[in-house]
């Protein structure tokens, strides 16, 4: 039986304001800009659950579902899904908020989903150990059924495309 720790995850959740300067020439959210707060949101995810310093590996499945605009108010929720040694999947979330009064989050579009692999080191840059992730909820387990999906995807997307890899670098 594995001796880690064992350890449930907390939803980080940052809030911006869509800038002029962070728009495309068409007036919609660059996408550059809104995987930047997903990321950074996503690594403050995976520090407070490993108690580390982290950095991203990939992403993976980036779903731009809905278009965000000048002026629109964001809110990114981000949660660790699935653990392996060192790494952690963070599934990071982006809505538009509606709640014009009182914040009803019923309201709000989801406008963006994707998965973060980031890696938790030691003092010297080495990967290191992260905590079992204690999963519950039935939403925790259907998100981390997706992800160990997509995981698994990637593994067999790399086993297929590695002798093309090899080759062109
Ligand atoms: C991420 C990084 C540390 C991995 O280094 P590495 O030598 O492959 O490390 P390891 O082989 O020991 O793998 C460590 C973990 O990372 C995972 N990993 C490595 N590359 C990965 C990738 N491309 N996608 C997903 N996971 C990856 C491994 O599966 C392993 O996970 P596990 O411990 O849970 O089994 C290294 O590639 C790196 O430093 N990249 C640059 C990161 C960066 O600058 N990010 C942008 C700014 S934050």
């Amino acid at each position: 039986m594995s001796d880690r720790p064992k350890k449930k995850a907390e939803a980080i959740e940052t809030w911006n304001f869509v800038f002029p300067n962070q728009s495309n020439p068409y007036g919609n959210m660059f996408g550059g800009e809104l995987l930047a707060i997903m990321d950074s949101t996503a690594a403050m995810a995976a520090i407070r659950y490993s108690g580390k310093t982290v950095s991203t590996a990939s992403s993976e499945r980036v779903i731009f579902k809905h278009p965000i605009f000048v002026g629109d108010r964001i809110k990114t929720i981000a949660k660790v899904v699935l653990v392996g040694k060192s790494s952690m999947m963070v599934r990071t979330d982006v809505f538009v908020d509606k709640g014009e009064s009182g914040g009803d989050d019923s309201k709000d579009i989801l406008s963006t989903t994707a998965h973060f692999t980031l890696v938790a080191f030691d003092e010297k840059r080495v990967p290191t150990e992260v905590p079992e992730l204690i999963i519950e909820t039935e939403k925790e387990h259907k998100h981390h059924e997706l992800a160990q999906q997509i995981k698994n995807h990637v593994k067999r997307r790399e086993e297929r495309i590695k002798h093309v890899v090899e080759k062109w670098g």
